[in-house]
């Protein structure tokens, strides 16, 4: 004779579902207080838990056909790029980025482009109504055709809607907004943005359909919010610029059927979001001859080579400690060219304060701008412009040497293109061999000579 076994419970944390035998005051996954409650796990014990379920048999790689993933171009050319040249069916795609930064008009572009002719496409916003939408369109220049707009929260009626509709593509605006029957939580709980991830992952892998989900990244919820997701998801791209600044970079920061190289530069106007062409001319173009602390850098974008403006100013503190401020730039990396520069070079820098800033909104990262960095810090420092036919290029190491950069060829091709007509660069990238450019190739071993070189 069988007993029945006792049903077994666990407590989970209704914030971030984490599991524990025993009831905790405080969880230690995401630290919530109070947040455990008692549940049955609902699993099976022993051999029915145990029991296999329909299994997969191993392929033989080499019998696999060699052809690539099949795509779905969108039309928007920058965004199709990011994709890796469209989108792949029953894909699961995270567009994530800060509030009020364009997610919403750029996807509402992208899911009008998508169904001009073709088959509908649906989306779905938990943030604006029909109305709202409507409009937003109309102001987009957008007809709507082939459009479907829901203004629906609950993803069980989301699946029942777009079953009925067929589309060719689907878009969840915002990932924060939708809740899932299976789970208890509130929308925007990390159970909710877990369990709805994983319900439209299936979904989207069940009907071949792909769908495109929106994650707003907020300051005190980046790892907890979408970051959360990106494990989940096939393709995770973020939309970054800063707010006040007319550009944007789309950025791929995963993509399990591409490269993540390729970033799409756009400019926000009064017509939504278009498609930048050719993104360094209008990084510079703003740029005014002759002008002092301003230097431009042939930096890359993920395969992308773009010219990019830094400025620097420094100017006597009032303060006791100076000041150092970088803006689209990294902040150690502007605490370590002012280093060298006042104990290599011996610049009096200690009584000044820097800011340095990247023009456009953009952001560079790459130790390949030091070079740029420390030439308009001297510049601003000196009062004296560089000239305007220059780029500069190179890391600088701590005793002040320089040190060279990946891919030198695409960033002198597209400082060519642009009419520069001089780079300053380390020796070091010479050694490898440079293939012919355009360029007069200034190369220097250090900081020192560099400076010497592009300001005399
Ligand atoms: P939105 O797409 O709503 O941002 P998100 O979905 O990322 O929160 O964009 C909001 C901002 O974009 C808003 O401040 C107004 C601006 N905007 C334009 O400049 N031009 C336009 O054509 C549209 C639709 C919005
Ligand atoms: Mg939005």
């Amino acid at each position: 004779m069988t007993t029945a076994k006792p049903a077994r419970t666990v407590f989970a944390c209704s914030e971030c579902g984490y599991e524990s035998p025993k009831w905790l005051g405080r969880c230690p996954d995401c630290a919530s207080w109070n947040s455990f409650a008692e549940r049955a796990t609902g699993r099976g014990s022993g051999a029915a838990a145990r029991a296999p379920g329909p299994t997969v048999a191993p392929v033989e790689l080499a019998h696999l056909p060699a052809d690539d993933e099949p795509r779905l171009p969108l039309g928007l050319s920058e965004f199709d790029r990011v994709l890796g040249g469209g989108v792949v069916p029953a894909s699961l795609v995270l567009i994530g980025g800060d509030p009020g930064i364009g997610k919403s008009t750029l996807l509402l572009q992208v899911a009008a482009l998508a169904a001009g002719g073709r088959s509908p496409v649906l989306y779905v916003s938990g943030e604006e109504s029909a109305r709202q939408l409507k409009m937003r369109a109309q102001r987009l220049g957008l007809s709507g055709d082939g459009l479907f707009v829901q203004a629906e929260t609950s993803l069980d009626a989301v699946f029942a809607q777009a079953e009925a509709l067929g589309p060719s593509l689907v878009v969840v605006d915002s990932i924060q907004t939708v809740h899932s029957d299976a789970a208890a939580q509130a929308p925007g709980s990390l159970v909710q943005l877990r369990q709805c991830t994983m319900e439209l992952m299936r979904w989207a892998k069940g009907s071949g359909i792909p769908v495109f989900i929106v994650g707003h990244v907020t300051k005190e919820g980046d790892i907890a919010g979408p970051r959360l997701l990106e494990h989940i998801v096939d393709v995770v791209l973020y939309l970054e610029g800063e707010r006040f600044s007319s550009y944007r970079l789309l950025r791929g920061v995963k993509n399990r059927f591409g490269s993540i190289d390729e970033v799409g530069v756009f400019e926000m106007t009064g017509e939504g979001l278009r498609g930048v062409d050719n993104p360094s001319e209008a990084f510079i173009s703003e740029r005014a001859a002759g002008a002092v602390g301003s230097v431009v850098v042939p930096a890359l974008e993920g395969s992308r080579p773009l010219l990019v403006e830094v400025q620097a100013l420094a100017n006597p503190t009032a303060t006791p400690a100076p000041r150092r401020t970088a803006n689209g730039l990294d902040y150690n990396r502007l605490i370590l060219v002012a280093a060298v520069l006042s104990r290599r070079l011996g610049l009096p820098l200690a009584g000044q304060d820097i800011i340095a800033s990247v023009v456009g909104g953009l952001r560079v990262h790459e130790p390949g701008a030091d070079l740029a960095l420390a030439l308009a810090i001297v510049s601003s420092h000196r009062d004296k412009p560089v000239p305007p036919d220059l780029v500069a290029l190179g890391e600088v190491g701590l005793s002040g040497e320089l040190r060279s950069v990946a891919q030198l060829e695409r960033r002198l091709a597209e400082a060519e293109r642009l009419g520069f007509k001089r780079c300053l660069l380390p020796e070091a990238s010479l050694r490898r061999g440079v293939s012919r450019t355009g360029l007069e190739l200034l190369p220097a071993p250090g900081l020192r000579e560099a400076v010497r070189a592009g300001l005399g």
